[in-house]
């Protein structure tokens, strides 16, 4: 079975990508530094799959290590790259540690597979984007100044993976930009694990579902939307778990597009805050407390995905919908509260 790296495969999206790489045949490698993690996530994937992904604890910013392992893994086909800082918010107060970060680890890991045939498949985001003039924004729309140090690392990140597969040959890549990843796993035992308060819409409301947080703040009631609140493409984790299976098995299959390409990843529906939390309430059962107070610096507006070119060309499309995403995101919070992780 093919061995696929997966860096950064301990954390939210790559736990679940290693779980959907195991059910589609292939065998998945995991390096990850914990910075973000937890190593329990390890024995929750055994758990559903009933193997322990074979795990490499180190940080690929270290270009010794890193060249070490390329060298003593050489049946490696292909790589999904997850590793990298994405709080938002801390990007703006620390962006060298971003930088740092999301770019030497990129950096490392290309170079240690120069003159290597390899499928590459990168975790990039709808950040991209900024606030798009025209929506459903398409992978074809311009790519705007971006809003936060975090967003301008994915847009640099695109276009070095577009540059080097031009220049080398070697790399057959493809770029997926995320829209709104929420949700867990079915069988509740893996999903958003955030350090600390959450940054992100989800775990702040499940957390105040539960009572670990007081109330949820709605950032912003004034906006120019039909509710006043901000608007994007939640899409389930397993779905976009499932779109990375789809991408390394186009680039296995040769890309007719060439060897860089580019994937939007949502369900193409926005739903706005408080359309999500309503859809939280419905599928939990709970009512949430939340106020409408000031809006967050860099917000966009609204924007969710035209994934025309995803269904007709990386032959994937979003099966899950609002009502499970909010179930699976709640049975999760659950499940933690009685086998805390971390
Ligand atoms: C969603 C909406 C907030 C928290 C970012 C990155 C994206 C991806 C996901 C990594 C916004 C509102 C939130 C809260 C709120 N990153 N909100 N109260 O900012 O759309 O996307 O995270 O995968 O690349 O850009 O996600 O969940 O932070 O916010 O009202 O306590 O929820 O204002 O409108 P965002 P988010």
């Amino acid at each position: 079975m093919s061995k696929i790296l997966v860096t950064g495969g301990t954390g939210f999206i790559g736990s679940h990508t290693v779980v959907e790489l195991h059910n589609a045949g292939y065998t998945p490698v995991i390096i990850d530094n914990l910075s973000n993690s937890n190593i329990q996530i390890l024995d929750q994937i055994a758990k559903i799959t009933g193997v322990r992904p074979e795990f490499h604890e180190f940080d690929l910013c270290d270009e010794a290590k890193t060249h070490a392992f390329v060298q003593a893994n050489p049946d490696i086909t292909g790589i999904i790259h997850f590793a990298a800082s994405k709080a938002v918010g801390e990007s703006v107060e620390q962006p060298l540690k971003y930088y740092h970060n999301n770019f030497f680890s990129l950096i490392n890991l290309l170079n240690a597979y120069r003159g290597k045939p390899i499928n590459f498949v990168f975790s990039s985001s709808c950040t991209v984007y900024g606030e798009p003039d025209t929506l459903p924004v398409t992978e074809a729309a311009p790519v705007k100044q971006a809003a936060s140090p975090y967003g301008n690392t994915k847009q640099i990140s695109e276009e070095i993976l577009a540059e080097i597969s031009a220049a080398y040959g070697n790399y057959n890549t493809i770029a997926l930009r995320y829209f709104n990843p929420v949700g867990a796993h079915s069988s509740a035992l893996i999903g958003e694990l955030p350090l600390g308060v959450p940054q992100n819409l989800l775990p702040f409301i499940t957390q105040t579902a539960i009572g670990k947080r007081e109330k949820l703040t709605v950032f912003g009631g004034d906006y120019d939307t039909p509710d006043g609140s901000c608007i994007r493409d939640y899409i389930h984790v397993v779905d976009l778990a499932k779109a990375h299976v789809a991408a390394i098995r186009l680039l296995e299959k040769g890309n007719p597009n060439g060897n860089y390409d580019v994937f939007n990843v949502g369900t193409g529906k926005g739903y706005s805050v408080l359309e999500a939390i309503a859809a939280f309430e419905k599928a939990s059962g709970q009512k949430l407390n939340y106020v409408i107070g000031p809006r967050r610096d860099g917000d966009i507006i609204r924007v969710w995905g035209d994934v025309t070119k995803s269904t007709a060309q990386l032959g994937w499309k979003a099966e899950l919908g609002i009502d499970e995403m909010m179930a699976s995101a709640w049975a999760w919070e659950k499940y933690l509260q009685e086998n805390p992780i971390g």
